[in-house]
């Protein structure tokens, strides 16, 4: 299979040399590009700005903001039989960019106007054809209700559930939730486990699709 992974934070500035963004460290979805490359599928990674090495084998596609994510996204998805969307795209970006440094004097308060990002995934889930889609969802409480919600909204296959503490760890202990109302718990595996239990049910999915 030709497969797009993401992975990452994106990062938002709001001067030549400030930024929003959040904690991801790009683990998640680099165990996945490199189970999917062992697993001899053909791999393209897109990714925000991590301290790792992309795995050996893969396409790789630097990029910094949400929208240069989209950008590519958008680009390679004509291309790919799957997309595994693990990066933690900056929900908003700063309304307006301000050219140098911005200077702190004369301001006691400064307030940053955010506009909303473009919802990466739910413009692929709209044309998605026969591809298979895998989300994230990020959830603080309340997760299984929004995971099955975000499922259905972003028209995915599959939605992986975690918890802050998944973010910057070596393990994580996951709940996925298939559009067949399947759920499988996976409790303290590694990325590099996620990832290639994640490509099996890829690899399950075009099976059956084939029969
Ligand atoms: N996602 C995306 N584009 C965005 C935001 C999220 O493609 N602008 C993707 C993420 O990569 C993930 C999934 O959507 O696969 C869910 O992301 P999450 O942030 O948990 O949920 P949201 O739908 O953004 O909702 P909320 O932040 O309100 O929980």
């Amino acid at each position: 299979m030709k497969i797009l992974i993401t992975a990452g934070p994106t990062r938002e500035p709001w001067d030549s040399i400030r930024y929003l963004s959040n904690r991801s460290s790009g683990r998640m979805g680099y165990a996945i590009a490199e189970a999917a490359g062992t697993l001899g599928h053909e791999v393209t990674l897109i990714s925000g700005p991590v301290a790792l090495q992309p795995p050996k084998g893969v396409r790789f596609l630097p990029v910094t903001t949400a929208l240069e994510m989209e950008k590519a996204c958008k680009r390679m998805f004509s291309q790919v039989d799957a997309v595994i969307m693990a990066a933690a795209v900056a929900d908003f970006r700063p309304a307006r960019r301000v050219a140098g440094k911005l200077k702190k004097e004369g301001s006691r308060i400064l307030s940053l106007r955010l506009v909303k990002n473009p919802d990466i995934l739910l413009g692929l889930g709209r044309r998605k054809g026969s591809r298979k889609l895998i989300g994230f969802a990020l959830e603080a409480a309340d997760g299984l209700a929004n995971a099955r919600g975000k499922l259905r909204r972003k028209n995915l296959d599959f939605i992986v559930l975690n918890g802050p503490g998944a973010l910057e760890g070596e393990r994580a202990s996951v709940t996925v939730f298939g559009r067949d109302g399947s759920r499988r718990d996976w409790k303290s595996v590694t990325k590099q486990e996620i990832g290639r239990r994640l490509v099996a049910l890829l690899e399950a999915e075009q099976e059956a699709a084939g029969r």
